[in-house]
């Protein structure tokens, strides 16, 4: 039994982020499913999103952000985190981030990046690999930190709360100690014990067929808490990026959105642009519009991709500014100086997750969740394009200070029951676990993907009720597996998402519904909350 203050699920810039400040304040025992650096954060090819030129302004960004996010943004949560990013930006630097300097700048200015639906360039980056580089760097300092266990290769099962062991805590307040967990080298479920739980576990692309995230992004955090009694809030609106390389291949690559920052042109297969039919923006228009631009497109033709052509920048200036992009595409025979590029969109990031404030405190005393797993208010009904990254180093540090704050008396442990196998055996029937893999993720994108309808979203519903009764069967009788603790999970998500659609009567941000093309009235989160 592992008994500490913190207890950090998941890697990626939050979980880093967080550990690290808190380390200062109590110990800290950080578990993630594989490597350090295996987490979303380290694809992340954009960069950071903020007002720093002189030609920017906070209000700018907050704008923004609240246009893209259709209604739904919590105008203080994106205030304080456009305020607050500066700081957490300085504090990267002086960690060691070596953002992007302008070509030939004597003054060494930063080089500032377009995307979609930002009116101002105000994209950090380290070339076309920003998130490796934090991640980089966090991560020496979390492994050189002694404050900070490091437990790798360990998949979190559930989270430990009062209110699962009923038995020990009648009548006591609902409240999280901790979470089992499975280390993936021994088999075993570990049982650690915490003060404070930080859910930074990222979203749940895998849910989809086609997704740009990283194996591990299974949604495994927005799963544990639901199952604890958390809310959870606007599933719906998942972010499809509209440009995903496509080659038989080339497992989820993106190609950044600031490449049409820097002028690429979507074009059809006979070369004919078409963004300037979908939005005056054309290809700089926000995401989902794009996705939707694209989808469509490839529907009326029939055709399985639309192509990105950059070939009218300089050459020389694109090898520079993205040189993973750039020998990617080499590997695959696409000189993006000269080719223009496949590409078709893909599931990339969860703008819905587990509801918190801006400290990413949930509704479960001592459970705070920070980064994609959770619903903060920022990004509404739609992300404005890196966003995600500033919001990660704001509300950790938040959250640091908030759980830093709950150390002050620390309560002693209670006894809490280790992880009962029962009479769970070996599986003989893997295959169960292919089977609904699959099947989840196709239905998922055939039905819940960019475009939906009331009778898809009911046949998506229905089959995942089935499978996760199924599932759930499965799951006790079995002895647990990372891949049986991931299946469950992006069931549990995939359900979250089928039914926060089919509660939105209208078409607003990420969440299009042909039977309800419009916006609605009066905006509104969806919330969804189990009641143990
Ligand atoms: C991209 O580089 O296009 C991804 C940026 C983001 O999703 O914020």
């Amino acid at each position: 039994m592992i008994k500490t203050d913190f207890l950090v699920i998941g890697s990626g810039i939050a979980g880093l982020s967080f550990a690290i400040k808190a380390s200062s304040a109590g110990s800290v025992a950080l578990v993630t499913k594989r490597g350090l650096s295996a987490s979303a954060t380290e694809y992340a090819q954009g960069g950071v999103a903020v007002a720093w030129s002189p030609e920017d302004s906070f209000e700018q960004h907050v704008e923004d952000t609240l246009s893209a996010g259709a209604g739904l943004c919590d105008r203080k949560v994106v205030e304080l985190v456009v305020k607050e990013g500066p700081a957490r930006i300085k504090e990267l630097i002086d960690l060691g981030v070596h953002f992007t300097v302008a070509e030939d700048d004597p003054e060494n200015t930063f080089e500032l990046g377009l995307e979609g639906g930002h009116s101002r360039r105000r994209i950090l980056h380290v070339g076309d690999k920003t998130g490796h580089e934090i991640e980089k760097v966090l991560s020496d300092i979390v492994r050189a930190n002694k404050g900070i266990m490091l437990f790798e290769d360990h998949a979190a099962v559930d989270l430990i709360t009062t209110g699962k062991i009923k038995k020990r805590f009648q009548g006591a307040k609902e409240r999280c100690w901790g979470a089992y967990v499975l280390d993936k080298k021994t088999g075993k479920v570990e049982t650690f014990l915490a003060r404070a739980v930080v859910l930074a576990a990222g979203g749940g692309g895998k849910v989809y067929l086609y997704t740009s995230n990283p194996d591990v992004s299974t949604g495994d955090g927005v799963a544990m808490a639901y199952r604890c009694g958390a809310g959870i809030a606007n599933m719906e609106f998942v972010q499809f990026h509209p440009t995903c390389l496509y080659h038989p291949d080339a497992k989820s690559f993106l190609i950044s959105e600031a490449v049409r920052g820097e002028g690429a042109v979507l074009r059809l297969k006979d070369g004919r642009p078409f963004m300037d039919k979908y939005h005056p923006k054309k290809e700089l228009a926000p995401r989902d519009i794009v996705a939707r631009a694209i989808d469509n497109e490839l529907k009326i033709r029939g055709d399985d991709c639309v192509y990105l052509d950059i070939t009218g920048a300089d050459g020389e200036f694109v090898k520079r500014r993205f040189p993973g992009i750039y020998s990617k595409c080499l590997e695959f025979g696409i000189d993006m100086t000269r080719d223009w590029i496949p590409v078709v969109p893909a599931a990339h990031y969860f703008c819905g997750g587990v509801r918190t404030d801006s400290a990413g405190e949930t509704s479960v005393k001592n459970l705070f969740a920070i980064g994609e797993v959770a619903c903060t208010g920022l990004h509404g009904a739609n992300r404005l394009a890196s966003n995600s990254l500033l919001e990660a180093l704001v509300v950790a540090d938040r959250a640091s200070k908030r759980a830093g704050e709950l150390m002050g008396k620390r309560a002693p442990f209670p006894k809490i029951p280790q992880w009962d196998i029962g009479r769970a055996k070996d599986s003989d029937e893997s295959v169960v676990v292919t089977q609904n893999w699959d099947e989840i993720r196709r239905f998922m994108w055939n039905y819940v993907g960019i475009v939906r309808s009331n009778k898809r979203l009911n046949r998506a519903l229905s089959r995942i009720e089935l499978l996760k009764k199924e599932i759930q069967e499965y799951y006790w009788d079995f002895i647990v597996t990372n891949d049986l603790i991931e299946l469950r999970n992006i069931a549990t998500v995939a359900g979250l998402i089928v039914e926060s659609a089919i509660k939105r009567k209208e078409s607003r941000g990420l969440h299009y519904n042909i039977d309800y093309p419009s916006k609605g009235g009066k905006a509104s989160d969806t919330v969804l909350k189990r009641f143990n």
